[in-house]
């Protein structure tokens, strides 16, 4: 494991220099199989300090600008549903929101009556419908890269032909710690090569792998298209 990569993995995910360095495989196995526990017991903690200025905005229009009219989006660790479903649904579009943590998706429930919200684990997609566009926003980077090399394959069947993909991923191959109000959560990347060979195998293309920077609201962007 190269703790190297994990340090700028995590400076650059979740700006957190007060988080504490985990030293060895199995504390970070702990603090992965912990992450779900984490989110559920921190879920009004999240809520309250999500920033909510859609600083996301140009990337979620570059995204809706590939979804039709009043299409159907999918988003994958959707948490408490504010900004970016509450987004969606705004500007007229079908909403499924999956979180796995049961609080997340109370919280968006009581926030968003017109969104179709699930319990749910993006690792073990048990969804019948088929969407015009796929979203996780900080929500994938929370899979183990095993998991994450499983993902595609999952996913490609309930997009429909010419749908969109947006995921935050970290900027090189790596595993990191991330907190939460001040619990530690599991962060995992696949290096960009290795992305875009994965999504071109499972039937994406357009495969763009955009470096964190201002327009992309500070994360790294995995975009693609089913094809
Ligand atoms: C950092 S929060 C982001 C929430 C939301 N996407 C946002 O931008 O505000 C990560 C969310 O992903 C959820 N999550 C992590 N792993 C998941 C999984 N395997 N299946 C479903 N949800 C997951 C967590 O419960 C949490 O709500």
């Amino acid at each position: 494991m190269n703790f190297r990569t994990g340090l700028i993995l995590r400076r650059r995910i979740l700006p957190d220099p007060a988080a504490p360095v985990v030293t060895s495989r199995d504390d970070l196995d702990t603090v992965r199989a912990e992450t779900k526990a984490v989110y559920n017991r921190q879920a009004a903690a999240w809520n309250a300090q999500r920033p909510l200025s859609l600083h996301e905005r140009p990337c979620l229009e570059e995204f809706a600008a590939k979804l039709p009219r009043g299409g159907h989006v999918l988003d994958l660790g959707c948490g408490s549903g504010a900004p970016i479903g509450g987004w969606f649904l705004e500007q007229g579009y079908r909403l499924t929101g999956l979180d796995y943590a049961p609080a997340m998706i109370e919280l968006a429930k009581s926030q968003y009556k017109e969104g179709e919200w699930l319990v749910g684990d993006m690792r073990d997609l048990n969804l019948c419908g088929r969407y015009d566009g796929v979203i996780s926003w900080d929500g994938f980077f929370h899979l183990s890269r095993e998991e994450q090399r499983a993902f595609f394959a999952t996913l490609a069947p309930l997009m429909v032909p010419g749908a969109p993909l947006l995921l935050t991923v970290g900027p090189e191959d790596g595993e990191v710690t991330g907190t939460v109000a001040s619990e530690q959560v599991y962060h995992a990347s696949l290096s960009p090569d290795e992305y875009r060979a994965r999504l071109d195998a499972a039937g994406f293309s357009d495969v763009r792998i955009t470096p964190h920077g201002e327009e992309t609201a500070g994360r790294t962007l995995l975009t693609a298209v089913r094809t």
